[in-house]
């Protein structure tokens, strides 16, 4: 599996495009990132040695841009729940301008595939004037941020050559999800039992998203919907609803299909004036926490016209039958790993509209992979 890849440094294995092979990589590249992480006898997390005391850490405050920033906001949603640490997070463009008000031995968390985009560096700098310990999520450690940073939590996502970010965003997950469970027990905010459960559920997360990966076919039904659409809507609640905003980015991006990703609950506040029979409304949307209020939320939308795509799960399914037109059908994982898994499908779909638009999906148009100026 290592093989497959490191030959990706020089090929597409066989893959029509980066991206496709990238994709592809989603399962090698959590099960590597974990494995850097979870030391395998004891199943015990271990972290290089952070610059500060984790059991009485007060807050975080994360910065990053494009995917990476979704990832914190997932990490966000993680380390507020599941270790009780309060987190402020702003896109780095807006974070380097804003001088927010913060407490001294803070942990600064920036995430960074490439580790030079130019906002996400000037905001470190910022945080690093204030005081904050910097701990960096990066895939590229020898880069300016690595430099920079007190401590590198490494992503091992390999090289990333596609514009769009995959492989890497999962990898950036995965170390997020290590580091809330550290610090959740560090602090004392999760039963060893708990802790258990969500580190068996991120282990076995590998095989699930294998699974996600056999659903080509299904999701090339789905693209073949929305391929001619003006617009389409993602919408998700609570740490499913930066899973959206992936969702839309990757869309927007490869496949110029303009693209809004909305909180479900904040629909009635406007954006459901937007909803006809030409704007496809995609739901992701696992069974559990907050499942029924975003079925309420879809119900509207379709009331409206709207047609309804819904990534679930097989409980999910039934109660959306009668709600949505599609629906793909994920493996049942637990909530913590959840946003994990549902990335990999909306990712999966942004890709099909791309191949059925003709784009140039590994090279977007006016896009980089790494934003180097202001
Ligand atoms: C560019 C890329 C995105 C990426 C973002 C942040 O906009 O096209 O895919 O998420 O930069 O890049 P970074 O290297 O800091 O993660």
């Amino acid at each position: 599996q290592k093989t497959a890849l490191m030959s990706g440094v020089v090929g597409k294995n066989g893959y029509r495009h980066y991206m496709e092979k990238e994709l592809h990589e989603h399962p090698i590249v959590i099960g590597q990132t974990l494995r850097r992480f979870v030391d395998p006898s004891s199943h015990k997390i271990i972290l290089p040695h952070m610059p500060f005391d984790l059991s009485t850490l007060k807050r975080g405050i994360i910065t990053a841009c494009g995917s990476a920033f979704y990832a914190g906001l997932i990490g966000r949603y993680w380390l507020e729940e599941y270790a009780r640490l309060p987190i402020d997070i702003d896109v780095a463009s807006e974070m380097r301008y804003r001088n927010p008000p913060v407490e001294s031995q803070g942990m600064g968390l920036v995430i960074s595939q490439s580790g030079e985009t130019a906002d996400t560096l000037a905001a470190l700098r910022n945080l690093k004037n204030e005081h904050q310990k910097i701990v960096s999520i990066l895939n590229n450690e020898f880069s300016t941020i690595a430099r920079e940073s007190d401590v590198v939590l490494g992503t091992d996502a390999g090289v990333e050559i596609a514009v769009a970010s995959t492989k890497a965003f999962t990898a950036q997950l995965t170390v997020l999800s290590c580091l809330t469970l550290v610090i959740a027990r560090e602090k004392n905010k999760i039963t060893p039992e708990n802790k258990k459960v969500c580190l068996t559920a991120l282990m076995d997360l590998p095989s699930r998203v294998a699974e996600v990966l056999q659903m080509k076919d299904k999701i090339q039904e789905i693209a073949h919907k929305i391929a001619n659409a003006q617009s389409v809507i993602y919408l998700g609640r609570g740490i499913m609803y930066p899973v959206a905003m992936e969702g839309a980015l990757k869309l927007k991006e490869i496949s110029y299909i303009h693209a809004d990703a909305y909180a479900a609950g904040e629909m009635k506040h406007g954006p459901i004036a937007l909803i006809d029979q030409t704007v496809p409304v995609i739901a992701v949307v696992p069974s559990g926490f907050l499942f029924e209020k975003t079925l309420s939320n879809l119900q509207e939308a379709k009331a409206r016209g709207g047609h309804i795509i819904a990534f679930t799960d097989a409980k999910g399914a039934e109660a959306l039958s009668t709600i949505a037109e599609q629906i793909i059908i994920l493996p049942t994982v637990h909530a913590f790993v959840a946003p994990i898994l549902y990335t990999v499908p909306v990712q999966m779909l942004a890709y099909e509209a791309a191949i059925l638009k003709g784009t140039d999906v590994d090279q977007p148009r006016n896009l980089a992979k790494s934003v180097t100026v202001e």
